[in-house]
């Protein structure tokens, strides 16, 4: 934790917005912020509800939030609303109708523009269409699908009907798919017949028909011709899109659902084998993600708005889809890679459309860097005017090169910091109204009090790092963990039971200016290229291949990817294994989680350090695996020649 410390106590750097970009910007001064801010807090209820008018409601809410039965907070009960209406129906009615809501560019080169009016006819046809496979108010479906425009017209079908949906990252594999269908207990699943990802179709139906054996309560599955590389159908089960969407009626009157009516549920790991499921309602994620959408991203009309993000992420739920949608801006939406087919396709993106906001992730930025200056100043990026990041911690070497190269020393920069817990962005600088320093996320949004604690509660004051918490509810917060209220309770809110915080799972700290600055994950988490990965998901994924007795995965500093993945591996008695069996394990992990999970050193070894009571010493192999001497105590250490041999197993 300290080397991030010691970073940001010699950075001195901080950029004032351009005065052009303040002169029009939607809060633009510091003293506007503190007085929304100071609003937010003395009176939380009377602001939400503020806020919460802007949106469109079918009945207005009894009470702003039900704190009675704490963790489960309430918001806005007795109020009706409709996360697909507010994203497009009342649009319809304005000049936006026939305005660009979606703006997508294939992989491989093709265009298509959807407008508001467009996008909610397929979507009513898509949301009659789940009707009629069965689909009813509170069943979940699960989408695993391409980023094609069908993966936004599936979402806003589901929210639409008061179906929960389950999506699930296109480059997760069939056994992840099998454990969120099982927890979820989802009806449908919709999928595409594959994907373009560096010019290779990614089979997804393979994945899904792979799955659904083990997946007893899926009866149908609706697939997206999207490759039309030809796929099995499996009668009586699968359906194409365009058989049971083209035909059904345009006609689909939105449901009027409770506030609390549950949107949909994304599963992102935690520190056990079990991915968690994230819940979030509809009308209080729904306000959290069109109000940061409004003013951290500064949106107004005339933006043409890019977020990089796959929807299987977060990100994209609140930040493609419902953040932007429900503001009536226009979203840009890319299928493929940033480098196919050159490095310059991000930027050659940017000038086509000519791209007002980016937002994008640091590890993007890395690559980006180290592939040179030579893209981005092939390409006129000088529409753009406000850059984001989000999804790991951003080193001020990557900030400074996305301000120079990226933004042309003329567009603020915003560091956004949320979870998929959060719902949407909790702590951000807000461009038009304070400063943005690299490799801080600056300021609490409206209504949020984060703190930086010690582990028994004391506040952190001055340039010291601690837990950070959140210390009162937020609208757009989960609601539990599917099925798991348990788990709920002892993940988030066991650790500051009795100050009743939210425990956010990261480690902070705040310089004398107010700025949180996140150093990154406390808990058995490691955030590899923005994504959060399980360290015991990958090791029981490991543990469950015969060449492995067992596993211990840490993270390591890694130049690209932010944190990489180390797997120690201790082989059964009498196995001997090699550099071929590295492969193996490998691919093992792409199988059972995603490519994105596989092990980018392994290191064989006769045994794992550990306690004298068998706990498996993860600070030791995290040092090791960094290259770093170990400094820590070692005396609780069962057998020290264990560690002397981890050392000599140096990863090639
Ligand atoms: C990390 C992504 C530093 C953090 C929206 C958090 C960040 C986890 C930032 C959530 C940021 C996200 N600076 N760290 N701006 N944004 N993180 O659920 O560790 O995929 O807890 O949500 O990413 O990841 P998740």
């Amino acid at each position: 934790m300290s080397s991030g410390i010691e970073h940001v106590l010699n950075e001195l750097r901080r950029f004032d917005p351009p005065a052009e970009f303040v002169a029009n910007a939607r809060v633009n001064s510091r003293a506007e912020y503190d007085a929304l801010y100071k609003d937010s807090i003395d009176d939380p209820e009377a602001f939400w509800a503020k806020m919460a008018g802007e949106l469109d409601w079918s009945r207005k809410w009894d009470r702003v939030l039900d704190d009675s039965n704490p963790p489960f907070y309430k918001w806005f009960e007795g109020g009706k609303i409709n996360a697909s209406y507010n994203c497009l129906d009342r649009h319809l009615g304005t000049w936006r109708k026939n305005k660009a809501a979606i703006i997508w560019e294939g992989e491989p080169g093709e265009s298509r523009t959807l407008t508001y009016q467009e996008l909610h006819r397929q979507v009513c046809k898509c949301a009659n269409a789940l009707k009629g496979l069965g689909i009813c108010k509170g069943d979940r479906v699960t989408i695993y699908m391409p980023m094609i425009p069908e993966l936004v017209i599936a979402m806003l079908a589901c929210a639409r009907i008061g179906a929960t949906h389950s999506i699930i990252f296109g480059g997760f594999s069939a056994n992840a798919l099998i454990d969120r269908n099982q927890d979820a207990q989802a009806k449908l699943v919709i999928t595409a017949d594959g994907g373009y990802r560096r010019g290779a179709i990614v089979d997804l139906k393979g994945a899904v028909d792979e799955a659904l054996p083990k997946c007893p309560t899926v009866e149908k599955v609706l697939v997206v011709e999207r490759t039309k590389k030809g796929c099995a159908m499996q009668a009586g089960r699968d359906i194409w899109w365009h058989d049971a969407v083209d035909s059904a009626s345009a006609d689909c009157p939105a449901e009027e659902l409770d506030a609390e009516h549950p949107l949909f549920i994304l599963y992102t790991s935690g520190s056990t084998g079990k991915p968690k499921g994230i819940l979030h309602s509809t009308g209080g994620y729904l306000l959290g993600a069109y109000l940061t959408s409004k003013y951290v991203f500064d949106l107004r009309d005339e933006d043409t708005y890019w977020c990089t993000a796959d929807i299987g992420w977060v990100t994209g739920h609140s930040y493609i889809c419902y953040g932007i949608l429900s503001n009536g801006a226009t979203s840009v939406m890319y299928e493929g890679a940033p480098n196919h087919p050159t490095p310059g396709r991000f930027w050659e993106i940017i000038e086509k459309y000519k791209v007002n906001i980016f937002y994008t992730a640091p590890t993007a930025i890395r690559a980006f860097l180290k592939w040179g200056d030579q893209w981005p100043k092939a390409h006129d990026l000088s529409s753009l005017r406000l850059l984001g990041t989000v999804g790991e911690p951003i080193n001020p070497e990557a900030w400074m090169w996305y301000r120079e190269a990226i933004g042309g020393n003329r567009c603020p920069i915003v560091d956004t910091w949320w979870q998929t817990e959060t719902g949407s962005i909790l702590i951000t600088t807000l461009p038009g109204a304070m400063a943005g320093k690299p490799g801080s996320a600056g300021l609490p949004f409206f209504g949020v009090q984060p703190q930086v604690v010690t582990e028994e509660g004391e506040p952190v004051e001055g340039m010291h790092s601690g837990m950070l918490v959140i210390r009162s509810p937020w609208p757009s917060m989960l609601r539990t963990l599917y099925g798991d209220d348990d788990r709920f309770k002892e993940v988030y809110w066991s650790k500051y039971e009795k100050q009743g915080w939210y425990f956010t799972g990261d480690g902070a700290f705040r310089d004398k200016d107010g700025y949180f600055m996140i150093i990154g994950r406390i808990d058995d988490v490691i955030n590899v290229s923005g994504h959060r990965l399980g360290t015991m998901e990958i090791e029981s994924a490991l543990v469950s291949h015969p060449l492995v007795a067992e596993a211990a995965v840490v993270g390591f500093p890694h130049e690209l990817k932010g944190q990489g993945i180390c797997a120690f591996v201790s082989v059964p008695t009498g196995v001997n294994v090699g550099e071929k069996d590295k492969i193996t394990l490998r691919e093992h992990v792409a199988k059972e989680i995603g490519a994105l999970a596989k092990p980018d050193q392994i290191r064989f070894t006769d045994a794992l350090p550990k306690t004298r009571s068998g706990k498996i010493m993860r600070r030791l192999l995290r040092d090791i695996a960094s290259g770093i001497e170990t400094k820590g105590d070692t005396t609780t250490l069962e057998d020290f020649s264990v560690l002397a041999k981890l050392r000599e197993d140096k990863e090639a």
